[in-house]
């Protein structure tokens, strides 16, 4: 017998009636309580990051309901939400417009795939982000991440430089996810652990426009930059206005394309649409994501000049190269993102980031006097801000500094960690962490923020802060215990 037919006949032959393995359903999902869902979570998801939930009291929490500034957990607890999703919640959660304009969309059963015809909803979003887009930023794909948005806008460039200039600066402290190519332009250990990422890249310090130009001048096979306006994983870190605008003309100068990363700093957050806007520049090629979803669907997308983008994919033989993946533009999500930025808009959220943002700026900035032993900074733009505690042994009292100071790397990010939890545990506030400079804790609360949400936070800092060191380090250990 030839061998396929050999393997055929051995096949073993389907039942009449496929059981229906054990599953979960919506309802029970749901429902399903603490203890379960850690074991669940423990089997099936994350075991390691589990460890870290342990650590930060997270997991004693589950959430019932989000609305607007809040989770809701299983005690009924109101969670104030500063981490915001590191920027997916421009609208809070669940907003009443977005809701509805989804509810509308599937009642009327509207199609989803944007593949074989045209779509209207894709289409109209498309228009809408070079709407909102300064300059040529005219042209649009849409994905379903921040990843995969920086893929195109990567990839876009590198076909538009061409094949002669191949090499792309990339800046040390970046972020711009995770998956594999543009790993190659995300500089953290952790994230690229024993990977191999391809090596036509240049890594120079963020924000230093002579190393640029230094890169610039002595490599001709350079022809792409990427960088993030405002460094989130970083620790929420700018460069001055005059470094944006040299860089426009040293890439005008060179020809090298720039490609502005705003999955994190874009779409209202710092209190321009764009946050490169500040500066009165104009990338080539740029990227959204998060919020863009309405903080209910996952979208992401690329946004590139005209020419850049007919250069890389503008004719017959070309458009296909890199066009929508299958979720690419899908119907609801389009939909979602549509509502999101003419809400946006109407709410004058963008407007709120800029105001509650300076107000926040300027909350912490008076805390930082009050507690000048144990924060080292503030900085931000709009509703993105970092507040940056002292390495570990310089908060101690004096006599226990030299002991405590040799091991301020190992212990980075403690204190963080320590405020944050007890954050949580105490005063039923949420904050993030910083990847990179651990000793930093980023907030990035939906752009409905109200002050009477800022003053609430900032009280409940105050309140921890005061506590002392000794008492903030004895109460994180006793919660570790209980
Ligand atoms: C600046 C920046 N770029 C890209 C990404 C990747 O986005 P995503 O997690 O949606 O893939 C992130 C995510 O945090 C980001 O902050």
């Amino acid at each position: 017998m030839p061998e396929a037919a050999a393997r055929l006949a051995t096949t073993v032959p389907a039942p009449r009636k496929i059981a229906k393995p054990a599953l979960i359903s919506v309802e029970e999902a749901k429902a399903m309580d603490l203890a379960r869902l850690t074991d669940l979570f423990k089997a099936h998801l994350n075991p390691g990051q589990l460890h870290f939930m342990k650590l930060l009291g997270f997991h004693k929490v589950k959430i019932e309901r989000a609305e607007g500034m809040y989770y809701v957990d299983q005690k009924g607890r109101n969670i104030l939400d500063f981490f915001g999703g590191f920027g997916s919640l421009a609208f809070g959660h669940n907003h009443p417009r977005i809701l509805e304009a989804r509810r509308k969309f599937q009642e009327e059963k509207r199609q989803e795939i944007a593949i074989a015809f045209m779509s209207q909803y894709a289409t109209a979003l498309a228009h809408n982000l070079a709407q909102c887009s300064p300059g040529e930023l005219d042209m649009v794909f849409l994905g379903s991440s921040g990843s995969e948005a920086m893929e195109a806008a990567v990839k876009l460039a590198e076909r538009a430089a061409g094949s002669k200039r191949p090499k792309i600066v990339y800046a040390e402290n970046s972020f711009h996810g995770k998956t594999k190519g543009v790993l190659a332009i995300t500089d953290g250990q952790l994230y690229r652990a024993d990977f191999k990422v391809a090596d036509n890249t240049v890594r120079v310090p963020f924000g230093d426009i002579a190393a640029i130009e230094r890169v610039f001048r002595t490599d001709p096979e350079i022809g792409v930059i990427v960088l993030e306006t405002v460094q989130g994983g970083g620790g929420i870190i700018q460069a001055p206005a005059e470094f944006w605008q040299k860089l426009r003309a040293l890439c005008d100068e060179y020809g090298v394309l720039w490609v502005a990363d705003e999955v994190q700093c874009g779409y209202g957050r710092t209190g321009r649409f764009y946050a490169f806007e500040h500066y009165g520049v104009v990338p080539d090629v740029t990227a959204l994501a998060k919020s863009l979803g309405g903080g209910k669907a996952a979208v992401g997308a690329m946004i590139a000049k005209r020419d850049v983008y007919m250069r890389a994919y503008g004719t017959p033989k070309t458009a296909m190269i890199h066009a929508m993946a299958t979720f690419g533009g899908i119907g609801e999500a389009c939909v979602t993102a549509i509502e999101g930025l003419n809400t946006l808009y109407d709410e004058h959220l963008i407007d709120n980031a800029g105001d509650t943002g300076a107000y926040l700026l300027k909350r912490l900035e008076e805390l930082k006097e009050r507690h000048p032993k144990i924060i080292k900074d503030v900085r931000g733009k709009g509703l993105m801000v970092g507040l940056e505690f002292h390495d570990f042994s310089q908060t101690l009292p004096m006599m226990l500094r030299p002991m405590v100071s040799m091991l301020d790397d190992k212990l980075k990010g403690s204190l963080s960690g320590f405020v944050g939890a007890l954050l949580l545990r105490d005063y039923d506030v949420l904050v993030a962490f910083t990847e990179y400079n651990r000793n930093v804790i980023r907030l990035e609360p939906p752009l409905i923020c109200g002050r009477e949400h800022v003053d609430r936070f900032v009280t409940a800092l105050d309140d921890l802060l005061s506590r002392g060191i000794v008492a903030i380090v004895m109460d994180f250990v006793k919660s570790q215990m209980g």
